[in-house]
């Protein structure tokens, strides 16, 4: 055998198992090996395929990612029309339908017959997509079209082909020879989060919502470009086909997911307009759950010789039905903005709306987010906006109608002072700082600098102090602490325990047990863990995370409050940025009164828990390490080792004469220079000294390199929960992941050690394995727990 054929052979084989991976994963939603796995077999198609790029096929998984961009799309004329479909904005818009079926096909009515005949509906989701047609001719995928006019599209073949969930090459057997698969290509939820957020970050366009995410993306000149948008197909049907085919809907649907093609996991039977009106219902309540989004769901004759017999009127079938959801976006106008004051100070204009009915629900404001986003919308007041709500998500603006902006529309201002305690307004610009590049602007934002002489930032405040996550103080809602702020009884949080019977009881709402249930629960806060405490101060960029990684790493509150920006990037997912922020914020002579008022022994809080740094952490530090976040100028990471090798001391390192230095390996000459003038800088010594000293008063040793200390088995590991599990609870499962070291997040990314994935995954498994993260299932995940606990 030559070593071309072994190499099609390998081929061949890596091609068929990565399909049959696909297939499990995109249509069955049942990932049957680890991502790392996957992108091996991957890999190594790749690899061969370059090595013998005759054998490449336009079929092969790895020729998804776009070909050359086109001027223009071609036209394809669709033989059988894409239709569209008959609205139902009413339940009694559905009863008619039925109706006007069961006369359409002579059915007895069930007026004069008992229960009458059913008729058979197949029910799906109406996604919010792009309708598409998908030409499969011997088994391949030959040509994909947009719907067009209906009769004629646009030839988008290059586009389709970079979906991943379509496939190129039908599964299975007794596909007719030429099959023409309808469906809808969209973008879940969370995809057109990210491609959003990608999109603010690095200052492109974003889009407005996942619908036009999804065709934007799909009617790109450069194929390059939908490559990279995370679209998916979900088919509905079939258009021309020359072959037999099953005789109900639903069964053609069952057939086309046996030949490769993702239907909807929502798909249901059901019998009459009862039975369709219950599907509705059932879907309209998990419309916010579902990870896509929709706008109705579809109700289709099942048998295909009703269809027949049913046929068309004008361009809408007689045996299918779009029963429409409330819409979600709606038009008004904006009548001002308002500034609110948040917890840290951030001023958040707010817009004011004209009431309009959204999806049910009157809404008269809407976010605005920040200036930066008024900016981008070019938003007027007097100007006719479109309007957004989802789900218990705040109403949102998406654009303007800037056709209709009125001749005495106005611009919008940032006001010069805190509307609600009158100090001044500073603008900070936000940095993103990523290791290595450059930075990146994330726009600014608008504080108040009052603090908490700023009512509204010393509500919020109370309100983060007393949350459930953070205190705990059960029973002290907005309103109260509202009552509390206005009438001066609080002033800090420190204040909520020096409250008196009287001064509660006096409160609106108030008697005599409910104020001896406020004084207890708040007497019950008295004792709280260092990381609760820690959260409850509602640092900026502090999240529960991050409180519980703070207390965990450093275990008193004494280090916390004392340590250096730079010691504490030491933390795994702090930056400079949040290190600074936590500096400044324990630096703050008002916000050291405040903890000191809070740690009163009489009146205040003693906090549990504190103890020594964590093993973990103390061996994270390493004098490479600690040289590295210097930055000196031309001293990358290796270098750093090289010094740290050298030398063994900061000490020594400032203190190297010329000649140490230049004798010394693994250090080019322009580093070299760099070195002496970095320590040559006397501030810069200072500093370097004081971090070092910092470490070493907090129990860190340059000896106590990682690999010396036995650490937690999951130490500086990450992981991210999804979809249920059966054995114990989430909850439980973080404990015990936490408990060996773990962290756990809420978001998958490219940080992410691994996921756990149970059934009803959605999002984060798709992110995963986007981003080639590790996921294994319940089973894998408690031998893994047994494995570490055998350590
Ligand atoms: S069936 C003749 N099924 O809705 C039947 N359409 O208003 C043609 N759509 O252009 C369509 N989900 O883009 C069908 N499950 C579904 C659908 C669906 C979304 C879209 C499709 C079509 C439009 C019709």
């Amino acid at each position: 055998m030559t070593d071309a054929q072994t190499a099609a052979e390998r081929i061949a084989a890596l091609r068929s198992e990565i399909e049959q991976h696909n297939y499990r994963y995109y249509v069955l939603d049942e990932p049957s090996v680890p991502d790392a796995e996957y992108d091996r077999l991957f890999n190594e198609l790749k690899a061969l395929e370059s090595e013998h790029p005759e054998l490449v096929t336009p079929e092969s998984p790895t020729q998804r990612v776009g070909g050359e961009a086109l001027s223009a799309f071609g036209q394809v004329r669709h033989e059988v029309p894409m239709l569209s479909l008959g609205n139902a904005f009413e339940e009694q818009d559905l009863i008619e339908f039925d109706r006007r079926v069961r006369e359409g096909l002579d059915l007895p009515s069930g007026d004069l017959f008992g229960d009458g005949a059913q008729v058979e509906y197949s029910c799906e989701p109406k996604l919010d997509g792009l309708a598409v047609s998908l030409l499969y001719e011997n088994g391949h995928l030959v040509r994909g079209a947009t719907r067009g006019d209906g009769t004629t599209g646009e030839d988008i073949t290059a586009n389709v082909r970079t979906v991943r969930n379509i496939p190129l090459k039908l599964h299975g057997s007794g596909w007719p020879k030429v099959l023409e698969v309808r469906g809808e290509v969209y973008m879940s939820k969370a995809g057109f989060e990210a491609l959003n957020a990608k999109a603010l970050e690095t200052g492109g366009k974003t889009f407005a919502n996942p619908r036009n995410a999804a065709a934007g993306s799909l009617r790109q000149l450069d194929p390059r470009i939908t490559a990279s948008r995370p679209l998916e197909l979900c088919a509905y049907g079939v258009g021309r086909s020359d072959g037999e085919l099953p005789k109900t809907h639903f069964q053609l649907l069952q057939a086309l997911r046996e030949w490769g093609l993702p239907i909807s996991r929502e798909l249901k039977l059901a019998k009459g307009a009862e039975e369709c009106l219950a599907y509705y219902r059932a879907i309209g309540e998990k419309r916010d759950a579902l990870a896509y989004e929709i706008d109705g769901v579809v109700f289709k004759v099942n048998d295909i010789g009703q269809q027949r017999e049913l046929g068309f009127r004008a361009r809408e079938p007689r045996w299918a039905l779009a029963h429409k959801f409330p819409a979600r976006e709606e038009i008004t106008e904006l009548l001002g903005v308002e500034f609110q004051v948040g917890r840290t100070g951030a001023i958040t204009p707010v817009a004011r709306l004209k009431p309009v009915q959204v999806a049910g629900v009157t809404v008269s404001n809407a976010t605005l987010h920040n200036m930066d986003e008024v900016a981008r919308l070019g938003v007027m007041i007097g100007d006719t906006v479109i309007v957004r709500r989802a789900g218990d998500v705040i109403p949102q603006i998406l654009g303007v109608i800037v056709e209709r902006r009125p001749a005495d529309a106005k611009a919008v201002h940032v006001p010069e002072h805190c509307p609600v305690c009158g100090s001044a307004v500073e603008r900070t610009q936000l940095i993103k700082r990523s290791k290595g590049k450059e930075s990146v602007s994330e726009g600014s934002i608008y504080r108040c600098v009052g603090r908490l002489s700023c009512q509204a930032q010393l509500k919020q405040a109370i309100i983060h102090f007393v949350s459930r996550r953070a205190m705990d103080i059960d029973g002290l809602g907005d309103k109260i602490v509202e009552q509390l702020v206005d009438k001066g009884l609080v002033g800090s949080p420190a204040d909520l325990y020096r409250l008196t019977y009287e001064q509660v009881f006096e409160l609106e709402g108030f008697a005599d047990l409910s104020t001896r249930n406020l004084l207890t629960a708040i007497q019950g806060s008295r004792k709280p863990t260092l990381a609760r405490f820690i959260y409850a101060l509602g640092i900026p960029d502090v999240g529960e995370e991050t409180a519980k990684l703070l207390a965990r790493s450093l275990g008193s509150l004494a280090r916390i409050q004392k340590a250096l920006p730079e010691v504490l990037t030491y933390l795994p997912d702090v930056g400079l940025e949040v290190a600074h922020e936590i500096h400044s914020f324990f630096e703050d002579e008002h916000n050291q009164q405040v903890i000191r008022a809070l740690l009163d022994e009489e009146y205040g809080v003693a906090l549990q828990e504190e103890g020594d740094l964590s093993p973990e952490y103390a061996a994270c530090v390493t004098l490479a390490d600690f040289l590295d976040k210097l930055n000196i100028p031309y001293v990358a990471a290796t270098g750093a080792k090289n010094l740290a090798e050298r030398f063994g001391g900061v000490e020594q390192i400032i203190q190297a004469d010329w000649l140490d230095l230049s004798a010394m390996k693994g250090l080019n000459e322009k580093a070299k220079q760099s070195v002496r003038a970095f320590f040559g800088d006397g501030a810069n010594a200072e500093r370097a000294r004081a971090i070092e000293a910092q470490l070493r008063e907090f129990g860190m040793h340059w000896e106590s390199e990682k690999k010396a200390v036995e650490g937690l088995p999951l130490a500086g590991q990450t992981w991210v929960l999804t979809g249920t599990l059966e054995a114990m609870s989430r909850d439980v499962a973080k404990e015990k992941l936490e408990s060996l070291g773990a962290k756990v997040a809420g978001s998958v990314s490219a940080k992410t050690t691994c996921v756990v994935a149970g059934p009803g995954a959605g999002s984060k498994l798709a992110k995963a394995s986007e981003l080639g993260v590790k996921v294994m299932d319940e089973e894998a995940f408690l031998e893994k727990l047994k494995e570490c606990e055998r350590l």
